[in-house]
């Protein structure tokens, strides 16, 4: 079991509950309000599945690209267009493409290079040669996608062996060899990622929840029968994709948003900190929910096919931000981040934000308490929670600092629990968001909350968690950094990770 750095919180504290959360409710109650034009579908991928250019890659995690018309709308500054936006957590890009559309510029950061292809396919899309396009798409139908070529068989991770039957193992092959005999790089790159986003479709898994489900039939060794609906053919299924893809490109009003469009492929908590001071007005983002949820695993099949090693999956998830019970802390890299920037100070004043936040340190103690007490499923939940909260923090203060006064963070965000026990995810980050300068215009909840897993709904009977749109805004006048001489405790109430 990995040692936490957070684990000296529970024997300082033993008196665990002290009301703190009921008391941020109280603070943040004016605040929460039901929003019934946030409908679920609004709020998730669903919106996109029939959205031209967005309907490619079935991305279960991003938001409709109608959401984020929603968010330009009701931030409406005429006087500032276009924007400046930005979305440190950006996904397939939806914040990006919608708001370029709308004449502004966007800037994203996203790690998960399944995203990052996402954006780069869609701006290939604004400028490729439909006509090339077309030609390689007819050179397809007459091109034999038998026998395989050995060299170009699909690079399989241990987890992802037998994901596909043996005859689409080889079409992949073949396939594969013909995106090399594509000249045009723009088509090339949409046509491989094409075949990406079908690895899915044609394969014997499905992403479920946490983890790829498998089907039976894929002769792995699994502990059910579970058998999937359909497992589509490679040709069938690329060419119908390909289809979907000219259709959208022809449709297009081309040229019209690529170049100011801007994506760096990398981790927010790492290039957050080169963005200058005031220099973006607007944040559309979804971080990764405190869920445990895995993306290396549900997107297995996409990293094998872009070429990554098990040591690179590892590396992977550990970059990520925190939200899985394997997450390391990442405490020291963002304190070398911003000793790198002499900006030592700022960094003990992020850290004092995550150590006054009681309604927190209440959450970590009782999860510690329930730990030693044997009742969590897995040992390394309050360490993943804390470290959740520790790097969300410095996201937030960071957003803070390079927002414009006048300028508006957008966040979509869920509640979790464990054991029972509610983590109000949007009242702690909206004060630590007024702990880094920001003020909490809304919280807006959409009309039905989210239940418990079937698990914690046996064992604690159903709470409705709440799903979130946070609304914060950058005063004008707003203090970002502790003024000079200000205090920065020394002697935190708890102890504090090292
Ligand atoms: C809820 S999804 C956002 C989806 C996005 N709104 C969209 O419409 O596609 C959260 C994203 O954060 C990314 N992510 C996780 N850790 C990150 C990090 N440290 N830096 C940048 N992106 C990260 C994940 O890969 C995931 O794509």
């Amino acid at each position: 079991m990995q040692t936490s750095l957070f684990e000296n919180l529970n024997l300082i504290r033993k008196k665990t509950v002290e009301g703190h959360r009921d008391r941020l409710y109280n603070q943040f109650a004016g605040k929460l309000k039901v929003n019934p034009e946030l409908t679920r579908s609004l709020v998730s991928f669903q919106e996109n599945k029939a959205e031209p250019f967005y309907r490619w890659l079935k991305y279960k995690e991003a938001f409709s690209s109608k959401l984020v018309k929603y968010f330009l709308a009701h931030f409406d500054t005429p006087a500032k267009y276009p924007l400046r936006v930005l979305d440190p957590f950006a996904g397939t890009g939806t914040t990006l493409t919608t708001s370029a559309s709308k004449g502004h510029h966007a800037t994203g950061i996203e790690l998960l290079p399944v995203g990052v292809s996402a954006i780069r396919a869609r701006l290939a899309a604004d400028t490729v040669d439909i006509n090339e396009f077309q030609k390689y798409l007819d050179k397809l139908k007459n091109f034999p996608l038998e026998p395989s070529h050995s060299e170009y068989s699909f690079p399989h991770l241990r987890i992802t062996e037998k994901a596909f039957p043996p005859h689409t193992e080889r079409e992949l092959s073949a396939y594969r060899f013909f995106l090399d005999q594509i000249e045009n790089e723009q088509v090339r790159y949409l046509f491989w990622f094409a075949c990406l986003s079908i690895l899915e479709e044609i394969s014997f898994t499905n992403k479920d929840g946490q983890y790829l489900r498998w089907d039976h039939r894929s002769g792995r060794v699994l502990r059910s029968k579970y058998q999937k609906k359909t497992i589509r053919e490679f040709r069938e299924a690329v060419h119908e994709k390909l289809g979907i893809m000219l259709e959208d490109i022809k449709n297009r009003n081309g040229g019209s948003f690529s170049t100011r469009v801007k994506i760096v492929a990398g981790s927010c908590l790492t290039e957050l900190v080169n963005f200058s001071d005031n220099s973006i007005d607007l944040i559309i983002t979804s971080p990764p929910y405190c869920n445990r949820y895995d993306y290396t695993r549900s997107y297995a099949l996409e990293l094998a096919f872009l070429g990554f090693s098990e040591e690179d999956v590892k590396q992977l998830r550990q970059t990520l931000l925190s939200a899985t019970v394997e997450n390391r802390t990442k405490r020291e890299h963002l304190a070398a981040t911003y000793a790198r920037q002499n900006r030592e100070s700022a960094f003990d004043w992020v850290v004092d934000g995550f150590n006054f936040q009681e309604a927190l340190q209440e959450v970590l103690s009782l999860l510690y308490a329930a730990r030693e007490n044997g009742k969590l499923n897995n040992n390394n939940i309050p360490q993943m929670v804390a470290s959740y909260f520790f790097e969300m923090n410095f996201v937030v203060h960071e957003m803070a600092r390079i927002l414009s006064p006048g300028g508006r963070v957008y966040m979509v965000n869920d509640n979790v629990q464990y054991v029972g026990e509610e983590i109000p995810v949007d009242l702690i980050l909206s004060d630590l968001a007024e702990h880094a300068g920001l003020r909490v215009d809304h919280i807006w909840i959409l009309p039905r909350g989210k239940g418990n897993s079937s698990q914690q709904m046996g064992n604690f009977g159903r709470k409705e968690l709440r799903k979130c749109v946070y609304v914060w805004s950058k005063p004008a006048n707003t203090r970002l950094k502790p003024a000079k001489g200000a205090k920065i405790s020394t002697s935190p109430r708890f102890s504090l990770p090292n």
